[in-house]
């Protein structure tokens, strides 16, 4: 880390030194979770709109709010005139407008809504994100359909959902899953929510092993969470309990981060993930800022990504080539 920004820096003295005729806008991109295959390909599409629309991209990982609000200042020393972020932790957001504003720079939040002091949603700040009750819907569908054609009697199978639900965008995927799943005709009664304590593997894992070993008479688990690395956990936990393959269906979010699990020489427990767009995430959420930087223009509040694709060990390689990814 200390040397990307050591890397910048420099850059920005050769910039300064070589004249105003060699300009060009600086924009910073901040992300949660960097070994996230997700905010790497935000990243790299984010590169590609600077590309393609001449703008300088820097990049900074901000795993903390410490960290966030050094990256922050970072930028506005480096010249940067405004970010794009998902941040760490949504109740950062009034701290991370009130440093932008002080510093002058613009933002635009991805993915995760910042929340004010009362926890409501700060809508006054431009949002990119995907259509989390929408895809939480078809995670829910798409395990109903695998279910059945598996013919698993509903009476012997268990949900185990892994929420996050301090993350709206987390919450709101999980729940349409659930729902959709009780439309569809699931017992209310046999799904089991269990809190996971981090968004990352091994934190799902926890939070899944103390479910499960509260029902033992459950035969056949679908697995549900708000993204790949939680439905991962969910899985790794059910395989620790014993549980084989084909007694377990887990359907991801994010499709990108699957692609390891996908790829195994044997199937596991994880069917497959729906892949939305982190390339459209990350190149229009920083066109937008961009527009507002150069020329003024003011990006829309709210910018919903829509539309998600199943992938499957059968198809991932084709889908995911699709996109470009
Ligand atoms: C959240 C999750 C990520 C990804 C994005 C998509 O930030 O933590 O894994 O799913 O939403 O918007």
């Amino acid at each position: 880390m200390k040397k990307i920004v050591k890397m910048w820096t420099l850059a920005s003295v050769m910039a300064a030194s070589m004249g105003a005729a060699f300009a060009t806008d600086k924009l910073g991109y901040l992300v949660k979770q960097p070994e996230e295959p997700w905010f790497q390909t935000e990243w790299a599409f984010a590169d590609k709109a600077g590309k393609d629309l001449g703008f300088e991209v820097q990049k900074i990982a901000v795993p903390d709010g410490e960290k966030t609000l050094n990256a922050i200042d970072t930028l506005a020393a480096n010249g940067a005139k405004g970010f794009v972020i998902c941040t760490p932790d949504p109740k950062l957001g009034p701290a991370i407008m009130a440093k932008a504003k002080a510093l002058g720079l613009k933002v635009v939040a991805v993915d995760d809504q910042f929340v004010n002091a009362k926890g409501q949603p700060m809508t006054e700040v431009p949002l990119v994100m995907m259509a989390a009750t929408k895809i939480g819907e078809r995670q829910g569908h798409e395990l109903w359909k695998e279910m059945t054609k598996r013919g698993w009697k509903p009476a012997e199978t268990g949900v185990l959902a892994i929420t996050a639900n301090e993350l709206d965008t987390a919450r709101r995927r999980t729940d349409g899953s659930m729902s959709a799943l009780k439309a569809a005709g699931f017992p209310a009664k046999q799904i089991y929510t269990t809190p996971t304590k981090s968004n990352d593997i091994p934190g799902a894992l926890d939070a899944a092993n103390s479910m499960l070993v509260q029902h033992p008479e459950v035969k056949n688990w679908l697995v549900i969470g708000m993204n790949d690395n939680t439905v991962l956990g969910g899985i790794r936990a059910t395989e620790g309990q014993g549980f084989k393959a084909e007694n377990v269906i887990g359907i991801g979010i994010n499709g990108v981060d699957a692609v390891n699990e996908l790829s195994k020489s044997k199937a596991t427990g994880f069917y497959g993930s729906l892949l939305p767009s982190p390339d459209v995430h990350g190149y229009k959420s920083i066109q937008m800022l961009h527009e507002w930087v150069a020329k003024g223009k003011e990006p829309q509040k709210f910018t919903e990504v829509t539309d998600a694709v199943l992938i499957t060990r059968d198809n991932f390689k084709v889908e995911l080539k699709k996109k470009g990814l």
